[in-house]
């Protein structure tokens, strides 16, 4: 089988595309609306992008009838937001924030989900959500039919018993990711790999 990606309309590069870039992780968006509404949505095209400083990405999608999302129009009114992580058993929360309320309902307190102050950023962390990201919008970059959000990485909230060795203990936060169509994985057996060449050289 052979795909030529130039014979691909929107929703055929959509279905391939997940099927090929999966698991993804998802961020679960949290904005402020210019009329003060806490929002929420989840994006699985997301990534962390830079080190130092230590910088994430997710992109966004226009609407089927062209029109920017809620959260972008957030992201770029405050140029802030916060990226929660979603432990399996807030999945069914996070799905439910995908719903395209009007900008005037707020999908946290739709989802039963509770809006927290950041400490940095304007835009609200969810509460339930036992890793929080907040950002500061360091540019937007216009790519195909997409806009990337790129955000600096100024605060992070991790629970205490998630947080080991520098890390978060993964095993213990059970993330859900997104596979193709509505398909999602929970966690399965982890493994290790030791990188011959980084032992050469100690
Ligand atoms: C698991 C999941 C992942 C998603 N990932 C993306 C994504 O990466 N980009 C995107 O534009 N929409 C994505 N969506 C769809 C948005 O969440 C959806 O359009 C939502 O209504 C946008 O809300 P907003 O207008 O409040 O931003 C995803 C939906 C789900 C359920």
């Amino acid at each position: 089988m052979r795909i030529d990606a130039s014979t691909l309309d929107r929703q055929a590069s959509h279905e391939l595309l997940k099927g090929c870039v999966s698991p993804r992780p998802i961020a679960w968006i949290s904005t402020l609306s210019a009329g003060g509404v806490a929002n929420a949505a989840p994006y699985s095209c997301f990534t962390f992008v830079a080190l130092v400083p230590p910088m994430v990405c997710f992109s966004v999608e226009p609407r089927p009838d062209g029109s920017k999302k809620d959260t972008l129009r957030n992201v770029e009114f405050t140029g802030d937001f916060v990226v929660n992580l979603v432990p399996e058993e807030l999945a069914k929360a996070m799905n439910a924030t995908a719903e395209n309320f009007p900008p005037e309902v707020s999908e946290i307190a739709k989802a039963g989900l509770t809006a927290a102050a950041s400490e940095k950023v304007q835009a609200p962390r969810i509460a339930e959500s036992p890793v929080n990201l907040e950002c500061r919008l360091a540019r937007i970059v216009e790519v195909g039919s997409n806009s990337l959000v790129i955000g600096e990485l100024l605060l992070v909230h991790v629970r205490d018993d998630l947080y080991r060795d520098g890390t978060i203990d993964v095993a213990r936060l059970r993330p859900v990711a997104r596979l193709a169509g509505n398909e999602y994985c929970r966690l399965g057996e982890m493994f290790e790999l030791d990188r011959p060449w980084l032992r050469e050289v100690k």
